[in-house]
């Protein structure tokens, strides 16, 4: 099914709101019929540069009159009085909702906008800045079979979207796939400042570390074997890579991931309480 047709707005022009932009025009989805509300003159600028074509407007108003999907692409801090003003306004019959705003409950959203609203919360990651991300979806009762595939469609144009069976694990997922790029990213930097330190040039140990990142992850996603199964595989009884393991193992790599993690899922509950 083709959504072409359809007017996608956005509330926010900021980074998450022109990945989905960047997703929407890749996935073919017409410029003219996507249309971002977004304040400040900068950020408008940026939009706009990503295609001539775009709608793009200072104000909420007209941008929330005129979509078929509105995505709430604002910071958790602003987003209820956003919500509030929109919930008040005239919109279109049916509209479905999207909000990528962490922490904030399909709960609130339905307060501020209306029982009648269709909704649909997304985690979505950094990566979706390229088309790689995954986004965590979790719908209002009042979402149907049709409003699910759309609000995939939105969300899949910036990587893979996966339903939650149940919205409550929205921070389990925050503290996953949310934070988790960065946790990534840490440890590369480790990685690479180790490279240097064993005397390997910045460049080269640049080069190894990213690389080596990528091939991993791409042999995890296109063998579909279980990432213990590969490390079992590249780990030679006595040799170089079971020495290493050894040390993360003695400093408890394995405790220090699910503190970390758990640390992430109780921020995220409680920032969501602040934001509710
Ligand atoms: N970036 C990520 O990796 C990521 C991941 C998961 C979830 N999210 C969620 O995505 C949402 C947006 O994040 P972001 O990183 O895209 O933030 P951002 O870059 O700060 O974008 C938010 C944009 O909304 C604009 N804005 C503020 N008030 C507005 C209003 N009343 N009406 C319309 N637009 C308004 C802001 O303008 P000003 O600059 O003038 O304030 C800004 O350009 C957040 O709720 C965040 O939780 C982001």
């Amino acid at each position: 099914m083709s959504y072409h047709n359809l007017t996608i707005g956005l509330i926010g022009g900021g980074n998450m709101a022109r990945a989905l932009v960047r997703g929407l025009l890749q996935a073919g989805h017409p410029a003219q019929h996507i249309c971002i509300a977004e304040p400040d003159a900068g950020q408008r600028e940026l939009v706009a540069a990503l295609d001539p074509g775009l709608v793009l407007d200072a104000n909420n108003t007209p941008v929330a009159q005129n979509a078929a999907v509105l995505v709430l692409a604002i910071k958790p801090q602003v987003l209820p009085a956003v919500a509030i003003a929109l919930g008040d306004q005239r919109r279109p019959a049916g509209q479905l909702v999207m909000s990528v705003a962490a922490g904030i409950t399909l709960g609130s959203l339905t307060g501020w906008l209306g029982t009648g609203t269709p909704l649909v919360r997304v985690m979505p990651n950094q990566p979706a800045t390229i088309g790689a991300g995954v986004s965590a979806l979790a719908a209002s009762g009042s979402v149907d079979a049709a409003g699910r595939q759309l609000a995939e469609y939105v969300a899949g144009t910036t990587g893979r979207a996966l339903w939650l069976p149940d919205e409550t694990m929205m921070d389990a997922v925050t503290a996953v796939s949310g934070s988790g790029p960065a946790y990534f990213y840490l440890l590369m930097e480790h990685m690479e400042r180790a490279a240097i330190d064993l005397g390997l040039p910045p460049d080269l140990a640049a080069a190894l570390t990213r690389e080596t990142a990528l091939g991993a992850a791409r042999v995890v996603v296109e063998t579909h074997t279980e990432p213990g199964a590969l490390r079992a595989a590249v780990t030679s009884p006595g040799g170089t890579t079971a020495a290493a393991l050894r040390v993360f193992e003695q400093a408890d790599l394995a405790g220090i991931v699910q503190q970390a993690l758990t640390a992430a899922r109780e921020r995220s509950a409680e920032l969501g309480k602040q934001g509710s």
